[in-house]
């Protein structure tokens, strides 16, 4: 079946068009077009994002992708329409739900309007990490990876999921503060780095010696799966301030290497405890590579599989959002198609 999907939780504007085949048992998605405008230099000057710039350039952007989207499209029958609905920025969410309402009406009447969990996107992006072909992407042996942990880490979520299937799961534990994306856009911050903060940290924790600062890694030990980045961040900032001539690139180097040392130690605490046949890694932060390098070693010392989405697939997409709608589809799962923020898992 065909999906289109679209994506506007945050400050990505995403539309994509899948072909997915295979149901529960062998899902397998090709990625016929996937379409981002990023509104990052919009909310660059504020330093994060601005809910109200970002729903309006969501309606500016949604037509023009759409016009763009229709020359794949041609006359594709499409059979779903999956709009994200929460959680994420409510105005932001309303300009998809009203855009998809819209489009659906006028060009695809026929099709089933289904509103997604963004963080089930995430969640199930590693389907989008094995290229078996151009564009095609498929998990082989599928029923071998669960139970499996999930490790969805992105700008407003830091959460490890135990999955027993596509269909069935349970959130072990969260962030009681910080996410670890807002952590890295924080520390940026304070280190005078432009907003998003993830990649600039990583890239200048690159020259950095990971070593040279002791950073707390808040909960590391706790007998749960909860966890807490805010204690991190504010001990970077007393370093800044104590230390204003330090090199700053050992200092994002050591906040890195703390806050993936919680996440790979927490990690492995779930995999042992529930006998994981595999570490599924996604959201915005699983482009880390200091990351995906610690936990795919970690995975590989566990006897487990280690997937991350393909690069395209980590940061906000709506690829995924159709692979989400599919899954949600075939569970026959049918969300309200109203914006909730808070939406979750
Ligand atoms: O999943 P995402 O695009 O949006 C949310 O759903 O939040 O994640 C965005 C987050 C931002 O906090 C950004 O700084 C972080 O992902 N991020 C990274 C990297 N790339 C993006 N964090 C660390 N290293 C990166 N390379
Ligand atoms: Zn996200």
């Amino acid at each position: 079946m065909k999906i289109l999907a679209i994506e506007t939780s945050c400050d990505e504007t995403a539309l994509a068009l899948l072909s997915c085949t295979g149901g529960l048992r062998a899902p397998k998605f090709k990625v016929l077009k996937s379409l981002i405008s990023s509104q990052i230099s919009v909310h660059r000057p504020f330093g994060g994002v601005v809910p109200n710039l970002a729903k309006r350039e969501h309606l500016i952007h949604l037509p023009l992708l759409f016009e763009e989207m229709k020359k794949t499209i041609k006359k594709t029958k499409i059979d779903v329409v999956a709009v994200t609905v929460g959680p994420g920025l409510e105005p932001a969410l309303w300009t998809g739900i009203g855009f998809a309402k819209e489009i659906h009406k006028k060009y695809f009447p026929k099709a089933k309007l289904i509103g997604v969990n963004h963080m089930e996107g995430h969640l199930f992006s590693f389907l989008l990490s094995q290229e078996s072909a151009k564009q095609t992407y498929s998990v082989k042996n599928l029923s071998k990876l669960f139970p499996a942990i999930g490790v969805v880490v992105s700008g407003g979520h830091t959460m490890l999921i135990k999955m027993e299937s596509l269909t069935k799961w349970k959130k072990l534990g969260e962030t009681r503060d910080d996410a670890i994306g807002e952590a890295f856009d924080k520390v940026a911050r304070v280190l005078k780095l432009p907003y998003p903060g993830g990649p600039e940290i990583e890239a200048l924790a690159k020259k950095g010696n990971s070593k040279a600062i002791a950073f707390p890694r808040p909960m590391i030990g706790s007998p749960d799966y909860e966890f807490s980045f805010s204690g991190i961040k504010t001990s970077v900032l007393y370093y800044m301030r104590d230390n204003p001539d330090a090199n700053t690139a050992d200092v994002a180097a050591s906040f890195q290497q703390a806050a993936v040392d919680v996440m790979v130690k927490k990690t492995e605490k779930a995999v042992r405890q529930f006998s994981a046949q595999s570490i599924l890694l996604s959201g915005g932060v699983a482009a880390n590579t200091a990351l995906r390098t610690s936990l795919a070693s970690k995975a590989d010392e566990l006897h487990a599989r280690f997937f991350a989405p393909s690069h395209a697939f980590n940061t906000d997409n709506a690829a995924m959002i159709g692979v989400a709608g599919y899954i949600s589809h075939l569970r026959k799962k049918n969300r309200r198609l109203t914006a909730d923020a808070n939406i979750s898992l």
